[in-house]
């Protein structure tokens, strides 16, 4: 049975199988939490990053840790919030749903999220943790290999959001 755990913090510390990074389609690093896990990896990253030449909003694509204490980086791209009618909500998931099936194909069995797409990106936060929380959710049912994964917020909002949410009953 696989656990869904919400935690507070930088996600550079984590020594999880894999951290999410929450990139742009260049993959060439940026602020946010791009930022942190680019200066924390050190240089390496950016340059196994060029070698990727780029991913979609939506898809993900899988890098080695470096510096950082987890093992693997999985950088997806979020959407940026443009309303509500251009699919963000889709590509939302698609950010949370295919580094699970990374993981998964790469028999990891740990995974840690930033909230993707909430900052710069200004996706709301509300509708972002339902989001991901389904996605997750359901991926998990697919994908066996993942045993645990770990929301980690970085401010008290996002906080209080997922632990109401995960706190209901799941549909
Ligand atoms: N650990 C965990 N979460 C973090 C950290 C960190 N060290 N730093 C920031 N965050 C949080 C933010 O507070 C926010 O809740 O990560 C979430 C995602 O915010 P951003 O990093 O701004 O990412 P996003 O909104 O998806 O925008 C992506 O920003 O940095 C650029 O290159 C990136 O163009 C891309 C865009």
């Amino acid at each position: 049975m696989s656990k869904i755990n919400v935690i507070s913090g930088d996600i550079c510390t984590l020594e999880v199988d894999a951290i999410v990074n929450a990139a742009n389609t260049t993959l060439l690093g940026g602020e946010g939490v791009d930022g942190a896990i680019h200066r924390t990896a050190g240089p390496g990253l950016i340059e196994e990053c060029r070698n990727l030449r780029g991913c979609p909003i939506g898809q993900a694509k899988i890098t080695s840790a470096y510096n950082l204490p987890c093992k693997f980086v999985i950088h997806t791209v979020g959407p940026v919030w443009k309303g509500g009618d251009f699919g963000e909500e889709g590509l939302l998931a698609s950010a949370y749903t295919n580094p699970i099936r990374i993981a998964d194909n790469m028999k990891l069995h740990s995974i840690a999220f930033p909230n993707i797409s909430t900052g710069i990106y200004s996706f709301p936060k509300e509708l972002a943790a339902a989001i991901s929380i389904t996605a997750v959710r359901k991926a998990l049912k697919k994908y066996k290999s993942i045993k645990e994964v770990l929301f980690c917020v970085f401010d008290e909002e996002n906080l209080e959001i997922y632990n109401r949410i995960l706190s209901e009953p799941s549909p």
